[in-house]
């Protein structure tokens, strides 16, 4: 049996570092949001044995490094299957772009693949199982607006924002994750190093790595305040928008909790490291924002750009302007949970 899937991509909308864990990843909190850009896989499994990567983009790889192998080759032992699975990538998403184009790869290859051998393995054991391969896999299990803390892995589902005309940029570079991250440490690093050596008159007093870790934790535990004093403004909304924030007669201001969200001063550190070493990003950024977003960001790691719009006309505009200076650019939506799920097999 072949089975077809949309492969989704997610943008963050904030993205906070924390302090280096001792497992060597960093403490993270995000708000992933799934939108309606997608890659399409073929999988089907057939008599024999291993794992086939089929792909025509020659930068996405064929053997274990590819992140579907590696959550098939776990599935199929999960899931007491046999035979030889023939997983085919029609890839339309950026190679490293911080829309989590691989991850999400993974995560549509396992649903195709659970349905292919007609088997399931329970939520929870999936959602493990995801985490093992990647911090951002188990997202693209929930779907919709889905918070992301520990190192991005545990996620949980939030109340879904209203779908919102998106235009994502899509620059010829790829962006390291990890590489982003050592980043981000050395920078935090100089920064604290130097302003300890002024406070302290010319000797650090404390090691680099703790001063890393509590600034990261503050940081962190004000976006947590800022995420739940956002929630619990829904939750209390007697405006008759409910949580979906769409109102009970008609549109209205059904982008309000989203708006409400970005109001809040939502930032992506890794725009702090990765900004300086692609000036076009920035103003990638700016473009968008002089074109009406009423927000703008890299997405996780970058360097895909993505902005929000109030209406698919003004995206399309912005588009527009990218276009014409050499940028990719692509007018999407943001997706519920409930889109979300539903499209992946449509
Ligand atoms: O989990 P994933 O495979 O996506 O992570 C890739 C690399 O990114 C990790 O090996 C680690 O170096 C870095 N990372 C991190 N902190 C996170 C997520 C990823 O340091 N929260």
């Amino acid at each position: 049996m072949l089975v077809t899937v949309r492969s989704f991509a997610k943008i963050n909308l904030g993205l906070c570092i924390g302090p280096v864990r001792p497992d060597g990843y960093h403490e993270l909190r995000t708000v992933y949001q799934t939108i309606g850009l997608h890659d399409i896989l073929h999988v089907q499994v057939t008599r024999g044995t291993g794992i086939e990567i089929r792909c025509e983009d020659p930068r996405v790889p064929k053997d274990q490094a590819n992140t579907c192998y590696r959550i098939v080759e776990r599935a199929m032992a999960a899931l007491k299957a046999r035979g030889r699975v023939i997983i085919e990538i029609e890839k339309r998403l950026p190679v490293q772009g911080g829309l989590g184009g691989a991850s999400g790869n993974a995560v549509a290859s396992f649903l195709a693949l659970e349905r292919a051998v007609q088997k399931q393995l329970p939520g929870p054991e999936k959602l493990r199982l995801a985490a093992e391969v990647g911090s951002d896999l188990p997202l693209f299990l929930i779907g919709g607006t889905v918070l992301g803390v520990g190192h991005g892995e545990e996620v949980y589902p939030l109340p879904d924002l209203p779908p919102v005309s998106c235009v994502v940029a899509m620059p010829d570079v790829g962006v390291s994750t990890p590489k982003a991250f050592a980043e981000w440490d050395a920078r935090l690093e100089a920064v604290e190093l130097r302003s300890t050596w002024t406070a302290e008159g010319g000797r650090p007093y404390m090691s680099s790595a703790k001063l890393t870790g509590t600034n990261g934790s503050d940081r962190m535990v004000e976006l947590g305040r800022v995420l739940s004093a956002w929630l619990s403004a829904q939750s209390n909304d007697k405006s008759g928008k409910g949580l979906s924030g769409v109102p009970a007669g008609g549109r209205g201001r059904a982008e309000s909790p989203l708006l409400d969200l970005v109001r809040t001063g939502i930032e992506n550190d890794f725009e702090q490291v990765v900004f300086p070493q692609y000036p076009e990003l920035r103003e990638v950024k700016s473009v968008l924002v002089r074109a009406g977003a009423f927000y703008a960001s890299l997405s996780g790691s970058g360097s895909a750009v993505y902005g929000l719009f109030r209406n698919r006309e003004a995206a399309e505009k912005a588009a527009g302007e990218l276009r014409r200076s050499g940028i990719e650019a692509r007018v999407t939506k943001t997706l519920t949970r409930r889109q979300y799920r539903k499209r992946i097999f449509d």
